[in-house]
């Protein structure tokens, strides 16, 4: 068996060698343009020419969750799309999810400024009930979250395409349900995959249906870049429709120096690190199915083409 690793922007021989050592007798290497022919490639955006050039390929490991840079390239016909299943990202997701949340609810921004000036402030505590918190996508990490958020407490509401009944989650499915989802809720997470359906989905007509359309709204977008309609962002927050936002992702990465939302006092800018992959969760995961391919097993993490994830 042959497989090819291809990551770009990232060292492949840390994967090279971890893949040798987890599936002995297979020829692992590094992709070079016109390399022989291999049966999977693990891969971080992979350039068109390597799938042109590997007609017969079978399987293509996403080395993360999102799959959107690869779902608008051109497959062989017989290749299977696989993406990363929490490969250590679920923890880190929920981690930086509650941080996020908790430092906008406790007022932990306004205490650091305090502490800076040397001043003693107290501020009133909040009502949590009044922080319903709504995460858009249910999946591998949507849920991890969910259920994160709700051990603090707070009111937690749930969207995905279809039902999914998690304790201490209200849930809201689909189309009909997304309004009814974004009035119900205060701080808005968004962890859905970037597709035809939800490409700028954060825009000014959904953001400000938040906390029932009353000012005070909270967006943390964890997902991809292109979910949020960048325009729409600052005026909402000048306005007070939205209190704030935190974000981890941009439609162009890095984020341009010159860029308004590095600057702008309501919005936390973190450069798309809130959940990585952990390389050795990841190998284990992708040799295991690997193996389970070629025994003629079905695997999880497929990716259906005509829903885009
Ligand atoms: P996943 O397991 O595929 O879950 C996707 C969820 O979104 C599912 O609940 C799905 O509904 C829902 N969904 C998809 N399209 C929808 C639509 N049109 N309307 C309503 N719900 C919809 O994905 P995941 O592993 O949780 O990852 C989610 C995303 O996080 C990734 O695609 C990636 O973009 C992002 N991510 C970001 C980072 C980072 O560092 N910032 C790291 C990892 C991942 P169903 O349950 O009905 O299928
Ligand atoms: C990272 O953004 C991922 O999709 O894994």
């Amino acid at each position: 068996m042959r497989i090819a690793v291809c990551l770009s922007e990232l060292k492949p021989e840390p994967w090279v060698d971890g893949l040798r050592r987890a599936l002995p007798g297979a020829d692992v290497r590094a992709w070079t343009p016109g390399a022989p022919p291999v049966d999977h490639a693990v891969v971080w955006m992979p350039p068109q020419q390597l799938l042109d050039e590997q007609p017969q390929l079978r399987g293509l490991f996403n080395i993360g969750a999102g799959v959107d840079a690869l779902t608008r390239l051109r497959l062989p016909p017989r290749t299977q799309l696989v993406r990363l299943e929490d490969g250590g990202m679920a923890v880190q997701m929920a981690e930086y999810v509650c941080h996020a949340l908790i430092r906008h609810f406790r007022e932990f921004d306004v205490y650091e400024a305090d502490a800076r000036e040397g001043r003693w402030s107290y501020r009133k505590p909040r009502e949590r009930g009044d922080f319903a918190v709504g995460v858009m996508g249910l999946g591998v990490l949507g849920e991890r979250v969910a259920r994160a958020v709700a051990q603090f407490d707070f009111p937690v509401n749930g969207w995905s395409r279809s039902g999914k009944a998690i304790d201490g989650v209200r849930g809201f499915v689909g189309d009909d349900g997304f309004d009814a989802f974004l009035g119900a809720s205060r701080v808005l997470v968004n962890l859905l995959p970037l597709t035809e359906a939800t490409r700028g989905i954060l825009n000014r007509r959904n953001l400000s249906l938040l906390h029932g359309g009353q000012p005070g709204g909270y967006l943390v977008n964890v997902a991809r870049g292109g979910h949020l309609a960048e325009a729409d962002l600052v005026p909402l927050l000048d306005s007070g429709q939205l209190a704030g936002a935190t974000l981890d992702v941009f439609e162009v990465e890095p984020l341009p120096p010159a860029h308004a939302f590095w600057r702008h006092p309501k919005i936390t800018v973190t450069p798309h690190g809130s959940a990585r992959t952990e390389r050795e969760t990841s190998i284990a995961q992708i040799a295991g199915k690997i193996r389970a391919l070629e025994r003629g097993e079905p695997i999880g993490g497929v990716v259906d083409h005509n829903r885009g994830y």
